[in-house]
């Protein structure tokens, strides 16, 4: 069996009923980037920062997994440790499907941050009110989601894993956003080959060996299913 790494984006949730970023009606429609995705937008005025990510926390309650997430939870009881999912989602529709090799690269809506002492908590409800860190006890929860101009999480385990793959899927992604719209020349370069699933083309598409272009909830079970067959 190949070793897979597939990274998605805010596409593969979006039947699932959470907007996207991009798309008409997307998030940065409605919302300014330097507002509420930046650590000078949290310094500047945290609780619309932690309006927009409690609003976001809230609404999960109400999703659940779609196809592509669970072919993608199938796959990975097929492939074990050969499957990798590198996700730029905050969400935990992966985890709840049952995905369990998935890297947040984007860091997750359900895990605060404490500013205090430098742990990190799950968190399952809203961070407006300023409550305590459960670990030091000072009030300096933020999100613990990876903002513009932050660096990503768990890079070097991603790097690793794009040198070692045989196949690279991009799922759901716009690839206007780097370094996860780079890893595409990066697998490529280290000898994988690349397929892209994304409903439109995306910013990278030719950089891909091949491209399918439609609903993640369609495309992947197929690809899953064609892969396992
Ligand atoms: N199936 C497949 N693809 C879809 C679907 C669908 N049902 N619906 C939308 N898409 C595609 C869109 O065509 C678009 O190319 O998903 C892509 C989503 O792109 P973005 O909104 O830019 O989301 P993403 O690529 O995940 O953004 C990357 O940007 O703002 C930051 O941190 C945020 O992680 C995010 C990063």
């Amino acid at each position: 069996m190949p070793r897979v790494v597939v990274l998605t984006g805010a596409g593969i949730s979006a039947e699932s009923g959470i907007p996207t970023f991009r798309d008409a009606d997307g998030l940065w429609e409605g919302h300014r980037v330097e507002d509420v995705a930046t650590p000078e937008g949290f310094e500047r005025s945290p609780m619309v920062v932690h309006r927009f990510y409690d609003a976001r926390r809230a609404a999960l309650a109400e999703v659940e997994p779609n196809p592509a997430h669970h072919a993608l939870a199938e796959l990975e009881r097929r492939l074990g440790d050969d499957l990798l999912v590198v996700t730029q989602n905050i969400d935990d529709l992966h985890e709840r499907a049952g995905s369990t090799r998935v890297l947040h690269m984007h860091g997750e809506l359900l895990s605060a941050l404490c500013l205090g002492c430098g742990r990190r908590s799950r968190w399952t409800h809203d961070l407006g009110d300023l409550p305590p860190c459960p670990r030091c006890g000072s009030c300096e929860l933020r999100p613990d989601v990876v903002w513009f101009g932050e660096i990503p999480y768990q890079m070097d385990r991603i790097q690793d894993a794009l040198e070692s793959a045989d196949l690279f899927v991009s799922v759901g992604t716009s690839g206007a956003v780097y370094p996860a719209a780079g890893f595409v020349q990066y697998a490529a370069r280290c000898g994988a080959r690349t397929l892209e699933l994304n409903l439109v083309p995306s910013a990278g598409t030719s950089m891909f060996h091949e491209s399918r272009h439609g609903a993640a909830g369609v495309l992947v079970p197929e690809w899953v299913a064609e892969l396992l067959r």
